[in-house]
């Protein structure tokens, strides 16, 4: 990418030029990136209206009045093979751009995965291989990066080129080259996903559209007899604004990237969806840039979880509240049998920057019918070690810490920002480790993502005297919320057989997306099993 070169630029953390009083009202700190980073991150290509350098902030453009719970839920539909073989199925896709109607009667131009926004979802057996052909046809370098994937380095969507004993492989796409990917799918059933990773372009480019559901099944799961079928539904919450001609306006220049103000689902904004009086599983994704979600129900009815980020839990939990901060993911089955036929139930957002604002509300279920309904929850579902409650385990780790801080305007992980050449790690396969993540801010959260592995994690809360996680956080995750003024420590079981023996670079970055493209993301090297 030429813009590269631009990009490596030193800039100044420009404070609060002016009040945004969307920002304001949510209690956040105004955090501008100073222009000529704004700059190397906006690109000239069509479809994305950019708010001026001088514009302050969500506050300064609001979309086109949208009537809510009137368009129905989308359902993505999964994605087909081009071929199969014994062992592999094969994808291709053109990453380009497409027009959709999102608002009502308006036409919003999108890049995705061939020009669909949100993209088929890719359904994996476990044990089958998938290699997926990416041609791209975008104006700007792309990298596709499978969320979750236990993927060799260079299969792994690299924001940049990836350099691997000394060879250095075109792995970021550049415009009308492509990349074939392979994936194991050795990796039990778990709720991934599908997005762009190019570099310094990722907030912008998920933001336009690009990316989708990745689901993994296996053969446990299909002994579950958890709903299926119409009655098991994949969500990905994420936010927008729109001009009043329909286009998607963005802002690189700050630091949330953009606070939306139209909830969508599926694509599809406030959306509606007719349900019978039974079990759903809903396959739960926050795909947005920076907007976290605090679910519940309106009428207070529970979520019962089956699985976090990386698979199912241990056994099932009750939850009358799911907290999800950016590239989450929450597998939960909930039960409308106790809602009178003819009543809607909302799926509500009560975090705190939302409630009380129209983006309080995410969804409307509406209970059409009685159903038969013979899918079960069972009481157990699979069985992992629990790293958690292991002293011995904790003590033998081999410790890390990284503090997520914005250091001389940088968005940085222990003062040093992203730089493909350096290496801020180096985990060898068959230990154990500990790595504690510190937010000293109070003004921004980060959701920590580590590629490759998963963690469960230990502890969370104030800085210096952390307390228990969250309920399901002793599950298996790959992203974890470090929210204003806490650490996080999460333990990693560096398993050889569990991660295929792959070793080389992997990334590790702030998944609030433009935090990311602002370069808070370093890499660490795995080293082989000794
Ligand atoms: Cu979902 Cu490195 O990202
Ligand atoms: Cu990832
Ligand atoms: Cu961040």
């Amino acid at each position: 990418m030429s813009d590269r070169r631009l990009s490596r630029r030193q800039f100044l953390g420009l404070g609060a030029a002016g009040a945004s009083g969307l920002l304001l009202q949510y209690g956040l700190r105004q955090s501008r990136i100073s222009p000529s980073d704004h700059l190397a991150h906006q690109s000239s290509a069509p479809g994305l209206i950019f708010r001026s350098a001088g514009s302050t902030g969500a506050g300064s453009v609001s979309s086109p009045a949208v009537a809510r719970f009137k368009v129905p839920l989308p359902i993505p539909s999964v994605r087909q093979p081009t071929r199969t073989d014994a062992t592999t199925d094969y994808y291709e896709i053109t990453a380009k751009q497409g027009r959709k109607e999102i608002l009502p009667g308006l036409m919003t131009t999108v890049w995705g995965y061939d020009g669909e926004y949100p993209g088929k979802t890719f359904v994996a057996k476990r044990g089958r291989r998938i290699e997926v052909k990416v041609n791209n046809e975008l104006p700007e370098g792309i990298s596709c990066h499978y969320h979750g994937g236990v993927t060799a380095a260079q299969h792994d969507g690299y924001a940049e080129d990836i350099t691997i004993g000394g060879v250095t492989l075109p792995t970021l796409i550049r415009p009308g080259k492509s990349w074939t990917y392979e994936y194991p799918n050795e990796q039990g059933a778990c709720t991934n996903w599908f997005h762009d990773h190019g570099i310094h372009h990722t907030a912008e480019h998920v933001y336009r559209g690009m990316a989708s559901f990745y689901l993994v099944r296996d053969d446990e799961e299909a002994s579950f007899n958890l709903p299926q079928g119409e009655f098991e539904i994949p969500l990905v919450f994420q936010d927008r604004i729109f001009d009043t001609s329909g286009n998607l306006v963005y802002d690189a220049n700050d630091h949330a990237g953009v606070v939306g103000d139209v909830q969508l689902v599926n694509g599809a904004p406030w959306p509606r969806l007719q349900v019978k009086a039974r079990k759903y599983r809903l396959r739960m994704l926050v795909g947005t840039n920076w907007r976290r979600y605090d679910l519940a129900f309106s009428n207070g009815m529970p979520f019962t979880q089956l699985g976090t980020d990386s698979g199912f839990l241990r056994a099932p939990i009750q939850q009358s509240l799911l907290r999800m901060y950016g590239a989450e993911r929450q597998d939960v089955v909930v039960d409308f049998a106790s809602v009178p036929v003819g009543t809607t139930v909302y799926l509500l957002n009560k975090s705190k920057e939302t409630v009380g604002t129209p983006m309080e509300q995410v969804m409307a279920f509406e209970v059409v019918g009685k159903a038969s309904d013979d899918s079960q929850v069972p009481a157990r579902l699979t069985s992992y070690q629990n790293l958690t409650t292991s002293a011995a385990i904790a003590k033998s780790a081999i410790t890390r810490q990284f503090v997520f801080e914005r250091t001389k305007g940088y968005y940085a992980i222990n003062g040093k920002i992203w730089d493909v050449k350096r290496f801020d790690a180096n985990p060898r396969l068959g230990t154990t480790e500990i790595w504690k993540f510190i937010n000293k801010s109070g003004g921004w959260f980060h959701p920590i993502h580590v590629h490759l592995i998963n963690f469960q994690v230990l502890s969370r809360g104030p800085i210096g005297k952390p307390g228990k996680p969250w309920a399901w956080e002793t599950g298996r995750k790959d992203v974890v919320a470090v929210p204003e003024n806490t650490e996080v420590s999460v333990i990693i079981d560096w398993n050889a057989q569990e991660y295929l023996n792959f070793t080389g670079p992997y990334m590790m970055h702030c998944h609030n997306v433009n935090h990311e493209d602002h370069d808070m993301m370093t890499q660490f090297q795995v080293l082989p099993q000794a």
